[in-house]
């Protein structure tokens, strides 16, 4: 599916969606989506969207620049030989999933998508309805509950966890409150992985911000249906406890691996970083 196209015919609100989609409630996916130039939210996205440009107009290119990070990590990823991709929080589709990025350097890639929007399941179940998407699976899941994630026959059917996997959290765990131990759940997830694997992880910070932006940030989330914590370095880097960080490590997103110098000046309230698990 390319940028700025729905699945439905029209924008997001013309259809009639099933209850469960809450177009009353802001979600992650759909805001996400508004900030990548996408078709695909509601009156309260763009509310809440627009509460957060109002205090980060950078907002969109920093999106732009966690996405082209994925991208990046993906191709990297797939060109140590990973054959098995376990996207968790992988949002509404837009240019260059990652199935189709891992499938240009392995076209015998198989990627498990998971959200636990069911916004995202219906778009990415539409976008691989035709031919030419190689083996992929689309899960309604949620990271909140990893054994669930590692049990489900579906994912277990698709992916021998005998055999390395990249695991991407990539701008999910800051949808995680503290009190439902997100580390945790990475641990559970890296343990469950065979040696040979990947972490492919970036995240939201206010190390970089005025300690007033994470206060208009947590408002313009509040009514959504996942809170944000934005979390400082030593948070992040604790993620990758026991695996080892590939080079340059932790850093803003834009500034892994750059393929553009000019790019990788981008303000970016986040790190990413790609980790390999011996
Ligand atoms: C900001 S988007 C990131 C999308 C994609 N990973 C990327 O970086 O381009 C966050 C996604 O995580 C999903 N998400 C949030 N909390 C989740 C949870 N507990 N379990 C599964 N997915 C979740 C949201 O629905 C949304 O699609």
């Amino acid at each position: 599916m390319a940028e700025n196209t729905s699945w439905m015919d029209g924008t997001a609100e013309d259809f009639r969606p099933p209850s469960d989609l809450r177009p009353d409630i802001p979600h992650p996916a759909r805001i996400y989506n508004y900030f990548l130039g996408g078709k695909d939210h509601f009156p309260a996205d763009r509310a809440a969207a627009e509460q957060v440009l109002a205090f980060a107009p950078a907002t969109p290119s920093a999106a732009r620049a966690n996405r082209a990070f994925l991208q990046r990590a993906v191709r990297y990823v797939a060109g140590e030989g990973i054959t098995q991709f376990l996207d968790i929080g992988t949002g509404i589709p837009t240019a260059g999933n990652t199935h189709e990025v891992a499938q240009q350097v392995d076209p015998a890639v198989k990627v498990v998508y998971i959200d636990n929007d069911p916004i995202v399941l219906a778009h990415a179940r539409a976008l691989m309805a035709g031919p030419g998407h190689g083996a992929t699976t689309v899960l309604q899941a949620d990271l909140r509950d990893p054994k669930s994630i590692l049990t489900d026959p579906r994912v277990r059917e698709a992916i021998d966890l005998d055999q390395p996997v990249a695991l991407m959290l990539v701008a999910v765990l800051h949808f995680v409150d503290d009190e439902l131990d997100p580390h945790g759940i990475v641990r559970t997830l890296l343990d469950a992985l065979a040696p040979g694997s990947f972490l492919i992880l970036s995240h939201a910070t206010g190390d970089f911000d005025p300690p007033e932006h994470s206060v208009a940030g947590k408002a313009a989330y509040q009514k959504a249906a996942a809170q944000v914590s934005p979390r400082p370095y030593a948070e992040v880097l604790r993620f990758f406890e026991g695996v080892d960080l590939v080079e340059p490590g932790l850093v803003a997103p834009p500034k892994w691996r750059p393929e553009d110098p000019e790019a990788a000046e981008a303000w970016t309230p986040g790190y990413g970083a790609v980790a390999r698990k011996s």
